[in-house]
């Protein structure tokens, strides 16, 4: 089934050079040959993509943008090995070395095909190869689809930390297919689910009754319901990014749940989804709320319900230690050379950000969430 896309324009700063806009639809990857090649943003396109994306639409991408150029449209393919841990220099300058090669030069573009790792280390190449050419972002992943694609943000990971060297560099376009996340693993289904209830709490009291009322939907992975929910959070991301482009202010609410969320996951060693910790950071984010301003324990409470509800994990495992996390609070402390900033909630749809949380507080609710 193809069907209609849905187009959402993304306007930075009133420059139209650096605006486009995100297409969103089911079995659209035909059509999106189409839409490039009409636009005209190059002469030759490469698709980087990853080892697990590229057996499953590597070569059908590839085929409908070879059939949408036409005869003499030249596209290749670059893939590197799926995970995280590929998301670093080496990789970029491997890949980088291969478009040397294919003799890739500023006429050319680079097609993002998979995940936010994909994502993010095509956009930095793309922000930098030969000062610069056009990059064009088709997520794969449901976390990529809401998230990562839309803004420009860019990087790799470097041995000290994740993202530490990138840029920010806007896409020419977004292509979200959602029939990509038939073949996504319910773990990575989670991940993208937990920034979709963020969008929910931080943005969106509405839609947060939607995803209440649509649990079943969501298990189900209804392609309606799924194309309606993704849609929405589309354009909160893109009305937040508009905004602050570049993460000077507004932007930073995104966060919410992430401060706390990251300490989790990187006091777990990385050994527990993104999704999850997300999940515990969002649930720790609301109870500090509740205990500090005022958040209402009704909503705090529905929070709870809604992340449980859709299979997230929303407490912290026993062998995540509380010192590990708060150290990890600390060194991020350190790290910015500014107070640590938690994205809190005054009701659903309200947050604000504030340094005012102490460490007993924190430590309270973590050992709250233990299970
Ligand atoms: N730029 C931003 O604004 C931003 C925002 C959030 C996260 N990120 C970054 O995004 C990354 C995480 O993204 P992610 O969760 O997409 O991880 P990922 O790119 O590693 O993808 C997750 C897994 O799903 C697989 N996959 C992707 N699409 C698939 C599909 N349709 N079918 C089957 N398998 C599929 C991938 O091969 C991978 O194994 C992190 O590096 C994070 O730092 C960036």
């Amino acid at each position: 089934m193809s069907s209609q896309v849905k187009r959402i324009k993304v306007n930075l700063n009133k420059k139209l050079s650096s605006s486009y806009e995100i297409s969103i639809g089911h079995d659209i990857i035909g059509k999106i040959g189409t839409i490039i090649a009409e636009n005209r943003i190059a002469d030759r396109y490469v698709v980087v993509t990853d080892s697990n994306v590229s057996v499953l639409y590597g070569e059908l991408f590839l085929k409908e943008l070879r059939k949408a150029g036409g005869e003499k449209a030249k596209a290749e393919i670059i893939e590197f090995p799926a995970g995280e841990a590929s998301k670093n220099i080496t990789t970029a300058l491997t890949i980088v070395g291969r478009l040397l090669n294919l003799g890739v030069d500023r006429k050319s573009a680079l097609l993002a095909l998979g995940g936010g790792v994909v994502g993010d280390m095509t956009g930095f190449i793309a922000s930098v190869f030969m000062r610069s050419i056009p990059y064009i972002q088709v997520p794969t992943s449901l976390l990529a689809q809401v998230d990562s694609s839309i803004g420009g943000k860019t990087a790799v990971d470097l041995p000290e930390g994740k993202n530490l060297l990138g840029t920010f560099y806007q896409p020419r376009g977004v292509f979200v297919d959602l029939k990509f996340l038939n073949t996504l693993p319910a773990s990575e289904f989670n991940n993208g689910m937990a920034e979709i209830i963020k969008y929910g709490i931080i943005d969106d009291p509405d839609f947060f009754c939607l995803l209440e009322e649509g649990v079943e939907a969501i298990k189900k992975r209804d392609e309606a319901f799924l194309e309606r929910i993704v849609t929405t959070s589309c354009r909160t991301k893109k009305k937040i990014v508009e905004i602050d482009e570049k993460d000077q202010g507004l932007r930073h609410i995104l966060n919410f749940g992430h401060t706390i969320g990251h300490a989790v996951e990187s006091g777990s060693e990385y050994k527990i989804p993104h999704g999850s910790a997300i999940s515990a950071g969002m649930i720790a984010a609301a109870r500090i709320s509740e205990r500090l301003y005022d958040f209402p324990s009704s909503d705090r409470a529905r929070i709870e319900r809604l992340i449980e509800a859709v299979g997230l994990p929303g407490y912290i495992p026993e062998f995540i230690r509380t010192e590990g996390v708060l150290a990890r609070l600390k060194w991020d402390k350190k790290k910015s050379g500014t107070m640590i900033n938690f994205v809190l909630l005054k009701k659903i749809g309200m947050p604000f950000v504030t340094a005012q949380v102490t460490e007993s507080t924190l430590r309270e609710v973590i050992e709250e969430l233990r299970k």
